[in-house]
This record gives structure tokens, C-alpha cells and sequence, in this order.
């Protein structure tokens, strides 16, 4: 028995070790200081360019003790599962092998794909194999939508880098390692929560890990059009302007610029750093809205290559408490949104989830989205394009982040910057958020959260000036029937975004009917959430939590208060579909669902949604949509 004792006594020591390690070896791991990645710039718009996918279903090793790992970490031991050793004879000690081990469906989070892995947060590493005959002068990279949350990458057993962030972009180059025949491509996802990250260890949502989004693999020239823009000037909408970056050896590659369906074209030649400025005529150019969502086809070309992409054209402005679309006042008919599929609550990733998604704000009467709480998939915001849904766009600055941790601040500016370069060729999205329900400092005039955010409010309008910058802020209430808008925050915002729960976490529905609001700001209000649970097919009494019935009646107090706004420029109750979240156990009613969805988790639509919809018809008929 003592022996027995003493073996589990040392396993339970080696796994605090191992974990103490873990965390250590986070900390100091030079490629992922918690914002750091070591990969390459990012190259925008994959799918108008020359790809492979590697979608499908990958071997995977699950490695909650980051057995594949530790030695290499800090033992400087070559060895690790990335090295994917097929054993070559009995005297070898091999103790994994991914070619005899379980799949899992890339793009797709692990927790719903296998209910052992349901609450799963630790290291699941995949392995995929491909063969690429890659010319001379070609260059290939393989691009991942999004892993979340860390991921460290190899090429036959060669580290690629590493990437922070669960919801971004991001790019290895792999022209030099290429090889005739199989190349193994193995890639450690980490979904573990830190204190330290963005977001940190608290969420409302599930944390889904995994290789989340499609991998794909891109082939460019030596010299490539790595990134560009082009948009409507804001100041001067006669002029579209903007820019192209080149990447390779030879940055002065004129790049020719067309958007064939007005007969334009425009070639650049860019300077020693491979970047041009872009001016062109717009006169031509029908306005994108939501009442009419025209795409321009538009090609960027050097003589080796085509990149080929979809723009709307439009410009997003604030007059006083106004929205102004194309030069016109908007109303934001919106909803909000977690990343989730319609009929099954699994991360979406699909355009056929998108679609169907944006659907249903459709049928409420919406023009407006808010992508809770993170960036959503590129599927979400082309289908946005696509449809006609103007779309705040948002990253996980989410409740109490370490405001005073340089790599944090890090961390957040580069997923900030990563979902502004992918994103912002993408008519439909007009609102960057840098931050929600984020509780003010002490001294809310100076304190560190303050500072962290105006550094995220600079850098968006530093890399994005055509559009508007909001946050979802906390109010306070003046007196008990007097609600306060005056975060400090909203003074370097151009959009106020306030979060409420009246009826719900904040007295009964009808404490709405006697509730005044007050802005410190003369700035548009978008009430950026609000709302109530309700366990879809459960009825009764108005006055009984968790009823469709009670929830119908909260919308219907909450409409009659936001009436009562004059500074409303729009609003995205939370939320269209119910999403799991761990803090939500209650059994029989929530089983670990948030149910604040006007639909259910399997898609089915409760009283509230016909409230809010009558809502938005009025709406739509006080000011219908700008037509361009
Ligand atoms: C907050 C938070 C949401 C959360 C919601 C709720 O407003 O922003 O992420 O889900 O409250 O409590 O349902």
C-alpha cells in the first residue's frame, strides 16, 4: 500500500510541478510574452488569392500535462510530439504516435466535437500532412483564421512561432522548409485561461479551444501584394483613398489597382518599403448601405499576380448625438451576437452559420449586428458585406484586465490591430470596440484601465481613420430614478456604447417606466446590451423569471424606455441566441446556457423575438434607411 501511496503522493508533486513549470515557462517563453507572437505579417484577404486548404480531419494527441512539450521547453530536449517520430524499431522509446491516434475536424473547437473534452482546457496537439511542389521564386505560408487560444506551430519538427490570441489571424512562412513529398505540419493549441491575457480568466462564454477557423495554405511571387485598403474619404467622398503594401525582394513593383464595373484603374509604384498611397475617382461609385449593399469587384495587381476582393463603398460620421450613413442619419436596428452556430451550440465558422445567423437579424427588421465579444470569423463579416448589415466589431477587453501589465496592453493592441487588418476592407463595419463592461478606475480621471484604453482608442483611429470607435461602459446611477452616462472613457470615443439590465440583474421590468437617462456626452448612445433569461417552451405568469412570458414583458418596458432617449442612435439587446457559458449551472433552465437568446440554442424563437421585431418595424417606418 505505502508503495502505492508514495507513487501517487510523487505523481500529484510532479503534477504541481509540471503546472508551476507550465505557468513559469508561459511567462518567460520569449515567443508569447502575452501579446508577443513570433509570426509573419499578416496577409489579408486569403481567399481572393492562390490557396490550398488544409480543412478536413487532423490527427491530434490530447496533453494536459504538456507531456509533448516540457523537456524541449526547458530540458533543451529535441524531442517533443512535434517531431512526430514514427518509431523506427523496438529498441526506440516512442510513447505517442498521432498516426494511430483519434481525429478531429479542422476548422472546429475540440469541446463539442468529442464529450470528453467538453470542459477540456489544457494543450491538444494536431497533425496534418501535405505535399507541395513549390517553384522557384514562389513563397508559401499557411494562414489559420484563428486557434485559441495559444498556438505554437512546426514544419517537420521545425518551430514555425507561435500566436497569442484566440479570435485573430495569423501567418508562418514556410518557403524554406518546404520538402519533396510529405511535409508534417504540427500545430500545440493551448486554451488554458490567464490571468494576463486578453480576455483574462473570467468570461460569460464557453472556451472553446482548438484550431477554430480553416487553415489554409497560400502561394504568392517572391514579391506579393501582401495588404491594401481602399475606402471612401470621409472629408472629400468624391475621392476613394488608401494604400498597398508589397512584401518581397523587390518593393517597387508597380501594383495596378482596377475596379472593372466603372472602368477604373490606377497603377502605383510603390517606395523602398513596398508601400503606395492610393487615391482614385469615386464619383461612379454607388454608395454601400444597407438598403442597397453594392460590391465593387476590385483587383490589386502586380505583373505576377491578381488579388482579388469584394469592397463596399460608404462613409460612417457622427453629428452630435447622430449616426450619419453616407451623409444621412442611420438608426441601428441591432442585436447582439456570440460566435456560436444557429442550430447547435458549437463555434461557428461556416458562411452557411453566418448566413443564417444574419438571417434571423433580418427577421427581426435589423440593419445592425454587434459581434460579441471577441472578432468573429471572416465568413461573418463577408456575409455582413453581402446582406447588408452594418456591424460593431469588437475585441476581448472583457471585465477586469490587468490594465498595469505591459504585455497585456501588448496582447491587446495586437489583436486590436490584427481584426482592423483583416477587417478593414469590410463595408458592413463601421464601429470598432475596444473594450466592454470594463468596471472605472478609483480615480476614474487617471487610473491605469483609463490609460490602457485611450492607448487601444489611439491606435484604432491611428490605423483606421474612415471609421467610428465605441466601448460597451458601465453607468451609474445620479438617484434612484436617475441613470448617469459619464464614464471618462466616453470623452475619446466617437460612439457611446452602455450596457443595462433593468428588469433582470437590476429590479423588476416595469423600475424601466421610471427611469430617466442622462449623458455627459454630446455623442450618440448605442445601448449595447440589455435583456432577460428566458428557458425557451417555458410559460407562464408575466411576473415569473425564466417564462417566455416574463421576458416578452421586459422587452416591452425596455422599448418603452429607450422611446424615451433622445440621444438613442441604436441599440443590440443581448442577444439572438442562447450560448453556453460554465456560469450559468442552474438545472433544467440554463444546464449551463446563458438564456438571454430571442432564440433558443436549437434555433427555435421565443415571444420576445416578435416583441423586438414590432419594435424595429416601427422604427424602420419613424426613419427608414438611408438609401445611397
Ligand atoms: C454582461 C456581459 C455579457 C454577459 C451578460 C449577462 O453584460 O457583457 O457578456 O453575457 O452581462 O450577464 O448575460
Amino acid at each position: 500500500m505505502g508503495a502505492v501511496l508514495g507513487a501517487l503522493l510523487g505523481a500529484l508533486l510532479a503534477v504541481a510541478a509540471a503546472d508551476a513549470d507550465a505557468q513559469e515557462a508561459r511567462a518567460t517563453d520569449a515567443g508569447s510574452a502575452a501579446g508577443g507572437s513570433v509570426t509573419a505579417p499578416l496577409i489579408t484577404n486569403v481567399a481572393g488569392r492562390l490557396t490550398t486548404t488544409l480543412d478536413g480531419r487532423w490527427q491530434t494527441i490530447v496533453d494536459p500535462f504538456e507531456n509533448g512539450y516540457y523537456n524541449y521547453r526547458h530540458r533543451a530536449d529535441p524531442n517533443g510530439y512535434f517531431r512526430n517520430h514514427a518509431s523506427t524499431g523496438s529498441a526506440d522509446l516512442v510513447e505517442y504516435d498521432f498516426g494511430r491516434s483519434p481525429q478531429l475536424a479542422v476548422p472546429g473547437d475540440w469541446n463539442t466535437q468529442r464529450e470528453d473534452l467538453r470542459w477540456y482546457e489544457g494543450t491538444v496537439w494536431y497533425k496534418t500532412s501535405f505535399v507541395r511542389a513549390l517553384a522557384p521564386g514562389r513563397r508559401l505560408f499557411v494562414h489559420f483564421g484563428a486557434a485559441n487560444y495559444e498556438a505554437r506551430a512546426w514544419l517537420n519538427g521545425t518551430e514555425l512561432g507561435v500566436h497569442e490570441g484566440g479570435f485573430t489571424p495569423f501567418d508562418f512562412e514556410l518557403t524554406r522548409l518546404v520538402r519533396p513529398g510529405a511535409n508534417d505540419l504540427v500545430v500545440k493549441v493551448d486554451n488554458r485561461r490567464r490571468p494576463e491575457a486578453i480576455p483574462t480568466v473570467n468570461s460569460d462564454w464557453w472556451n472553446y479551444g482548438g484550431l477554430t477557423r480553416d487553415v489554409t495554405l497560400v502561394e504568392t511571387p517572391a514579391t506579393f501584394v501582401r495588404d491594401y485598403t481602399l475606402q471612401l474619404d470621409r472629408a472629400h467622398p468624391d475621392r476613394a483613398r488608401g494604400w498597398v503594401q508589397l512584401d518581397g525582394p523587390a518593393p517597387r513593383t508597380p501594383v495596378t489597382v482596377r475596379i472593372p464595373g466603372v472602368r477604373l484603374a490606377e497603377t502605383v509604384t510603390p517606395d523602398s518599403s513596398g508601400r503606395a498611397a492610393l487615391s482614385v475617382d469615386a464619383t461612379r461609385l454607388a454608395r454601400w448601405s444597407p438598403a442597397r449593399p453594392t460590391l465593387y469587384d476590385v483587383e490589386v495587381a502586380t505583373a505576377a499576380e491578381t488579388v482579388r476582393d469584394r469592397i463596399g463603398f460608404r462613409t460612417i460620421a457622427v453629428r452630435g448625438t447622430e449616426i450619419l450613413l453616407n451623409g444621412r442619419p442611420v438608426f441601428l436596428r441591432g442585436i447582439s451576437v456570440h460566435e456560436e452556430a444557429p442550430y447547435e451550440a458549437r463555434r461557428a465558422y461556416s458562411r452557411d452559420d453566418a448566413r443564417v445567423l444574419l438571417g434571423w437579424v433580418h427577421d427581426l427588421g435589423g440593419n445592425f449586428v454587434r459581434l460579441a465579444h471577441y472578432p468573429h470569423n471572416e465568413a461573418m463579416l463577408r456575409a455582413a458585406d453581402e446582406m447588408g448589415l452594418l456591424v460593431w466589431a469588437e475585441v476581448p477587453v472583457y471585465w477586469t484586465i490587468q490594465w498595469e501589465n505591459p504585455a497585456t496592453l501588448a496582447s491587446a493592441e495586437q489583436q486590436l490591430g490584427d481584426m482592423i487588418t483583416r477587417d478593414r476592407n469590410r463595408a458592413a463595419v463601421v464601429l470598432w470596440s475596444v473594450a466592454n463592461e470594463t468596471p472605472r478606475d478609483p480615480n476614474p480621471e487617471s487610473g491605469p484601465r483609463l490609460t490602457f484604453l485611450r492607448a487601444l482608442v489611439a491606435r484604432a483611429r491611428l490605423l483606421d481613420s474612415t471609421r467610428l470607435v465605441t466601448a460597451a461602459l458601465e453607468h451609474r446611477y445620479a438617484d434612484p430614478t436617475t441613470i448617469a452616462i459619464d464614464d471618462p472613457l466616453g470623452r475619446s470615443l466617437d460612439v457611446i456604447g452602455n450596457n443595462e439590465y433593468l428588469g433582470w440583474y437590476d429590479g423588476s421590468p416595469a423600475k424601466a417606466d421610471s427611469i430617466r437617462w442622462t449623458s455627459a456626452f454630446d455623442k450618440p448612445l448605442v445601448m449595447s446590451e440589455f435583456g432577460g433569461d428566458a428557458r425557451q417552451g417555458l410559460h407562464g405568469p408575466a411576473g415569473e423569471r425564466w417564462t417566455e412570458e416574463y421576458q416578452a414583458n421586459l422587452y416591452e418596458h425596455q422599448m418603452a424606455m429607450l422611446r424615451r432617449i433622445p440621444f438613442l442612435a441604436g441599440m443590440t439587446p443581448w442577444i439572438l441566441k442562447d450560448f453556453r457559458s460554465p456560469r450559468r449551472p442552474l438545472p433544467g433552465i440554463e444546464d449551463y446556457f446563458n438564456r438571454k437568446g430571442l432564440v433558443s440554442d436549437r434555433g427555435e424563437r421565443k415571444q420576445a423575438f416578435e416583441v423586438l421585431r414590432r419594435f424595429y418595424e416601427e422604427r424602420r417606418a419613424a426613419r427608414p434607411d438611408p438609401a445611397p
